[in-house]
């Protein structure tokens, strides 16, 4: 009997757990990211801050903050549960023509940014939380600006 009405229950348990709606939310960063040249709420197609030294190191803090836990400290992501976010551009290093590489970088932004936005879920497991509404424009480009500078 007790048994009978417990299995819908944990069942249901289990599924609200699995389930992204339900999932406990990541807290915003609480580095200062005031310095970041604003981009309105429109998002970019490329990264609009690549190559800026200054603001890769906003992002770095940023990074430190909300990916590392994961995904590694300094971007090293040896003993980590996450793969390692300085490979993500690997393809594009060897491609000599200029206007392909900037297509091939730009791909990956894409990649980058949808990535963080939605997270990543598999099968309704939560495997990264998704960023929407959490982070801004600004610092998801700050961090990927810090991705970039850490590449090889
Ligand atoms: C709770 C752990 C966790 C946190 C925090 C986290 N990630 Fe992830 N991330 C993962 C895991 C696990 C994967 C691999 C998922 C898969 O492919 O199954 C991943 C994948 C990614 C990928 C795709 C990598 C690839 O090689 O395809 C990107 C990009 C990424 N994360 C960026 C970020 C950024 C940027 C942050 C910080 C804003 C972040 N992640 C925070 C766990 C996390």
């Amino acid at each position: 009997m007790t048994q009978r009405l417990l299995a819908p229950l944990l069942a249901s348990a289990l599924f609200l757990l699995a389930d992204p709606a339900f999932a406990e939310r990541p807290a915003a960063p609480l580095t200062d990211t005031s310095s970041l040249p604003m981009l309105g709420a429109a998002w970019r197609d490329a990264n609009p801050y690549r190559d800026d030294a200054a603001i890769a190191a906003v992002g770095r803090t940023l990074y430190n903050e909300t990916c590392s836990k994961c995904h590694g400290p300094e971007m090293n992501a040896k003993g980590h549960p996450a793969p390692p976010l300085r490979r993500l551009q690997r393809y594009c290093r060897k491609v000599q023509d200029a206007a392909l590489k900037a297509r091939c970088l730009a791909d990956v932004d894409h990649y980058f940014v949808t990535t963080v936005l939605k997270g990543k879920y598999i099968l309704g497991v939560e495997h990264m939380p998704a960023w929407d509404g959490i982070l801004k424009q600004e610092a998801v480009w700050a961090i990927k600006t810090y991705v970039d500078s850490r590449s090889r």
